[in-house]
């Protein structure tokens, strides 16, 4: 597995892979974008990306620009060496590990915005996220040129967020979305994680079953929003260490609050627990 540090190495990885298998040949390249910290969820990742790619390479960056200046940016959890393992283990060709100086060279002036989207769920409450996100998406797909790119379905605002980016610049670039994966007793797998007590892990559970509950209502023909939201709330307010960011009904594509739950509309919850921010979601089926 080769190990790049810088965009030109990055590009010249995936300009060779893709001309390796001659001209007749359609050689693939996957890209799974991270920030490290690597778990059972982003290993799904890896292995959907093997599965459908000729060529997969796995980026580890700890993007300073989508992190508000109260966050985590500088305790969020590194951990490089286990991460190779890791990337290695579920087949990946290379890590593209590259400095945030080779990310964001000096005086770097552009960025990229997804107008309106990005000021929706975690945007709103994490002004600038979007943007970091957005900016450091296209960067990595300038470098790796992928042709699919895997995302988590935890992750559904920034999913919103990228595809809209793909479709607006007419990027070469398909984004997956896989789906999102739990600890045995719900709780969606997060590299936050590891920051909760005992107590918050216990009372972290109430995301997983508020999404649970909302997809059984609506299983069962309550289609109001408010009065889902409303369910998610009142199962957030017997957890006294979980102080609700937003429980809402939107449309999977523009963020928009709906009128009428449906099938296809995304619930999506985020949460305080103790000073740990989560979330999680589920498309109403
Ligand atoms: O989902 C993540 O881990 C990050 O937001 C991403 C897509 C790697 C961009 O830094």
């Amino acid at each position: 597995m080769e190990i790049l540090r810088t965009v030109a190495d990055c590009l010249r990885w995936s300009r060779s892979r893709r001309s390796s298998g001659g001209e007749e040949t359609s050689q693939l390249i996957g890209l799974v974008p991270t920030m490290g910290a690597l778990h059972a969820g982003h290993a799904s990742l890896i292995r959907a990306a093997r599965a459908r790619c000729a060529h997969v390479a796995v980026s580890i960056f700890v993007n300073p620009t989508q992190f508000g200046p109260n966050e985590d940016y500088a305790r969020y959890p590194r951990s490089f060496d286990a991460d190779c393992a890791l990337a290695q283990g579920e087949g990946a060709d290379a890590i593209f590990a590259p400095s945030v100086e080779e990310m964001y060279p000096p005086g770097a002036a552009t960025f990229v915005e997804v107008e309106g989207l990005d000021s929706r769920l975690d945007g709103a409450s994490r002004p600038g996220h979007f943007r970091g996100v957005a900016t450091v998406v296209a960067k990595l797909f300038i470098a790796a040129q992928p042709d699919l790119a895997f995302f988590g379905q935890k992750d559904a605002a920034q999913v919103s967020i990228l595809r809209r980016m793909v479709a607006d610049l007419r990027l070469p670039t398909e984004i997956i979305v896989c789906p999102i994966i739990r600890e045995p007793d719900g709780l969606a797998l997060s590299s936050r994680n590891v920051y909760l007590s005992a107590d918050e892990r216990r009372q972290a559970r109430a995301l997983s079953r508020a999404v649970r509950w909302i997809e059984a209502m609506a299983a069962k023909g309550e289609r109001n929003p408010a009065v889902l939201a409303e369910a998610a709330r009142q199962i957030f307010a017997a957890e006294p260490l979980v102080r609700v960011d937003y429980a809402e009904l939107v449309d999977w594509a523009t963020l928009e609050p709906v009128e009428s739950a449906a099938p296809g509309t995304l619930f999506a919850v985020a949460a305080w627990v103790g000073t740990t921010r989560l979330i999680d979601n589920t498309i109403l089926g």
